[in-house]
């Protein structure tokens, strides 16, 4: 069997995403090792994810820190521990350090929920509606100092319906998501993505536009 990429997982919250990546790995589709699960949150949901099924967990509260510096480079040197060739950022909602983001300079990815360059930040689903858009999403994307502004790898579009609510659009974002987060993830771990001199290389060609899959109202890949 070919050796599985070192991957630590970075969560704030429920960990959705999280379990989407320990479903995928124990039913061997994902070439991936989970070694570690960081949070900065004690409470988050997604440590009790971890712990169940059998991963190695982290935190440290940001609180206690002075700076997003001193933060960073004590998460960095936890996370180092583990030896991570790869990052996934799921819902850890701390903006990271240029420091950090050097230190694991390629290996940081990251899941945002709109189709961007559309839509950075925050509130996505109701600034998609508020636009009247006709397709929203998920983008897969490598981190970088730009927040929000790493290159794309991969994209999960679905039609908005007419009508629906901020929260049913963020449900069924979040059926997309799980599929194509550990989709991508899986990517970078065997090679097929890379980052290399700023750009996505997907499939050996430097990537000006991400993959696109288009999902159902359902979030059912078409
Ligand atoms: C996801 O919707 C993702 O787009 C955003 O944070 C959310 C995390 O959700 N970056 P969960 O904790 O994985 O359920």
């Amino acid at each position: 069997m070919t050796r599985r990429c070192k991957t630590a997982i970075l969560i704030s919250g429920s960990g959705t995403n999280l379990q989407a990546f320990i479903d995928r790995v124990r039913s061997g589709e994902l070439g991936l090792e989970l070694s570690v699960v960081f949070s900065n949150k004690p409470d988050a949901y997604g440590l009790v994810r971890a712990i169940d099924a059998g991963i190695p967990t982290a935190c440290i509260e940001h609180g206690q820190f002075p700076d997003r510096e001193s933060f960073d480079r004590a998460v960095a040197s936890k996370l180092d521990t583990w030896q991570p060739e790869l990052l996934v950022l799921a819902g850890f909602m701390r903006i990271l350090s240029a420091a950090f983001v050097a230190h694991y300079a390629g290996k940081i990815l990251n899941i945002h929920p709109a189709l961007l360059p559309r839509f950075p930040g925050l509130d996505t689903h109701q600034r998609v509606l508020d636009a009247g858009d006709e397709w929203h999403g998920s983008t897969v994307h490598f981190v970088t100092e730009e927040l929000d502004g790493g290159p794309r790898i991969l994209q999960g579009r679905l039609p908005i319906i007419g009508g629906e609510t901020a929260e049913q659009l963020a449900a069924r974002v979040q059926r997309v998501e799980h599929q194509i987060y550990p989709e991508a993830a899986g990517w970078v771990g065997e090679g097929r993505v890379e980052f290399r001199d700023g750009l996505a290389w997907i499939d050996g060609a430097p990537a000006d536009e991400p993959i696109v899959q288009t999902y159902d109202h359902d979030g059912v890949l078409t």
